[in-house]
């Protein structure tokens, strides 16, 4: 059982417990973030942003750093490959309400890596020393950093950059146990974690496919890390952060969430990205979100499960979004959406 004096701590924030919900671009917006914290994340982290200033005039940027009515602490993640462009996009977020920088070095994505941004930064320590002491340098702010465990098998330089990030001042280091070019394929390990634990005194965060209550407990023993970082298993089941922080306190599993409790969320959830991203968008973006719901509702099989997409998808106004997901969070959803005597119509 965790003690609250063993919760790790970044700069003034106190962590409330060892849940962390990770980066993820397209999925951790500003109205998932605010979900995820409700139902009991400790700590949240944004979608990355990129440190090119010139890029920033796109809807999407504009929209990754608005952060109107968001609570604190607010934890920008920036992703950029020259220590001057990170250094002077730290200090623009803090203009724009970041109370935290982020650094992205464990993006595998080719759009980040292709301006050697994200983990590509992990081949060159020299460029990471530099990018770490620039942006430090520039904020008043805590900085942290996420990282894999290396470029390859063959380059597993993670505890090299786990101290050089201690010695540059990071005030926490997120290590996600697979190198660059395993991107999302096998299993993560977790010794290269405990490792970089046993020997830095900052607060690491575990990460890596973590998606029970179990796996979260094992992987805590294992690298005896600070906290513990969800991403994958979050989508479509914000209720993770409760289970895995209930589980970690007490010993015991909570309940899965109650239908009614799956309505009020999503329903929630629905309207915060309608408010968000306006009645055009909102409802376009709401459509994965409420797609990755239902891939974990437990009362369908596939063949309805698609079905019920092909529903969703269909569906182009707010009120008709709020109206379905009334029917298909219903004990009778099987009769009210389905036609009868097939599964999928
Ligand atoms: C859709 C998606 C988007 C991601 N975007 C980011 C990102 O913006 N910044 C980042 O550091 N990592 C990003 N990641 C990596 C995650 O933060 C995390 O390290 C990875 O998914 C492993 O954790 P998990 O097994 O719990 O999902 C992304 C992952 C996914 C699946």
């Amino acid at each position: 059982m965790p003690q609250t004096s063993s919760l790790p701590t970044i700069g003034d924030y106190k962590l409330p417990n060892q849940v962390i919900l990770a980066p993820m671009a397209g999925v951790t917006d500003q109205p998932f973030r605010q979900l995820c914290r409700r139902l009991g994340a400790g700590w949240v982290v944004g979608e990355m942003v990129t440190a090119d200033p010139n890029l920033w005039h796109t809807r999407k940027s504009r929209q990754r750093m608005n952060h109107a009515g968001e609570p604190s602490p607010r934890v920008v993640q920036i992703a950029g490959g020259d220590a001057a462009m990170l250094a002077q996009a730290a200090r623009l977020n803090v203009d724009l309400g970041a109370q935290v920088i982020d650094i992205n070095m464990g993006c595998p994505a080719k759009k980040v890596c292709n301006k050697a941004a994200g983990s590509a930064l992990l081949r060159d320590e020299r460029l990471v020393a530099q990018i770490l002491d620039a942006v430090v340098a520039a904020v008043d702010i805590p900085v942290t950093l996420k990282i894999r465990t290396g470029w390859c098998a063959e380059s597993n330089n993670a505890m090299t950059i786990a101290r050089l990030a201690e010695s540059a001042g990071i005030q926490a280091l997120a290590v996600h146990g697979r190198h660059r070019q395993q991107r999302y394929n096998g299993q993560a390990e977790y010794d290269t974690i405990a490792e970089i634990k046993s020997r830095l005194s900052i607060p690491v965060f575990a990460n890596g496919d973590i998606d029970s209550p179990h796996k979260a407990c094992e992987v805590l023993r294992h690298t005896q890390a600070d906290a513990l970082m969800i991403g994958r298993a979050a989508q479509g089941n914000p209720w993770i952060f409760q289970q895995i922080s209930h589980y970690l306190e007490h010993g015991s599993e909570l309940p899965p969430p109650r239908l009614s409790e799956r309505c009020h969320v999503l329903g929630e959830h629905l309207g915060s990205l309608h408010a968000f991203y306006g009645a055009t968008m909102g409802p376009r973006i709401a459509r994965k979100h409420i797609g990755w719901y239902l891939d974990t509702d437990k009362r369908f099989d596939a063949d309805q499960i698609r079905e019920l997409k092909r529903q969703f998808n269909a569906l182009t106004s707010p009120s008709a979004q709020r109206v379905w997901i009334h029917k298909a969070m219903a004990d009778d959803a099987d009769e009210r959406l389905f036609a009868k005597g097939s599964h999928a119509a």
